[in-house]
């Protein structure tokens, strides 16, 4: 059996936060290096509140007790049925091994079960990725995401975002979010 069929996508526990952080270490950490506080502070600080928030969901690729991805949603009402992809991200000793395609397609379904069992029936996914970031793109659009469009500067001068959304539910677009062209 393969890691990527061995690992289990499971709902992330207070205890896999110390793992989520050594998946951050290698890959998308800038993102926790702000302010006074830590790296190390700035992750618990976040994920910990994460899991006390029941429209937000961290899920964790594990091979046995070792943490060797996530997936961070956050769904925030009131809202229109819009949730997004916060973070998405394999340790770099684990990639290009299939655990990313398997996660981000299992993630996506257990994040929409979970919010419809709240009673909020979600109509979208949404997330945004660097343009040059093909690989994190090719496995967004295999999870059935699109590219919506892109966002120039929103990083700052010299980044152009890609937004990807997946269509979850064929409900109508309510005729208030309908924009008029
Ligand atoms: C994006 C990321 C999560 C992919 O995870 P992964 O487990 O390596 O992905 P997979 O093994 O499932 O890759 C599946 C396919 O996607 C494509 N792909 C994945 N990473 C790629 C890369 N770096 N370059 C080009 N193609 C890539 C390939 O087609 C790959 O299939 P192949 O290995 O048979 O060629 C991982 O590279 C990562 O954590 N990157 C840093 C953080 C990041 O960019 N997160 C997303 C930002 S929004």
């Amino acid at each position: 059996m393969s890691l990527a069929e061995k690992v289990k996508i499971v709902e992330a526990q207070r205890e896999d936060i110390l793992g989520i952080a050594s998946v951050l270490n290698d890959t998308l950490g800038q993102d926790f290096k702000y302010g006074i506080a830590s790296f190390e502070e700035n992750v618990k600080y976040c994920f910990s509140r994460s899991l006390e928030h029941k429209h937000e969901k961290i899920y964790v690729a594990k091979d046995d007790e070792d943490v060797v991805g996530f997936a961070w949603f956050m769904n925030h009402p009131p809202n229109n049925g819009t949730a997004i992809l916060e973070m998405f991200a394999v340790r770099k000793d684990k990639q290009r091994l299939g655990i990313g395609s398997r996660l981000i397609t299992e993630a996506s379904d257990m994040f929409i079960e979970d919010q419809r069992r709240l009673g909020v029936n979600l109509r979208t996914l949404h997330l945004t990725t660097n343009y040059s970031n093909e690989g994190a793109q090719t496995i967004y659009t295999r999870a059935g995401y699109i590219i919506a469009g892109e966002i120039k500067c929103f990083v700052g001068d010299g980044n152009v975002e890609v937004v990807m959304v997946k269509k979850v539910s064929n409900e109508a677009c309510p005729a208030e979010y309908k924009t008029k062209i």
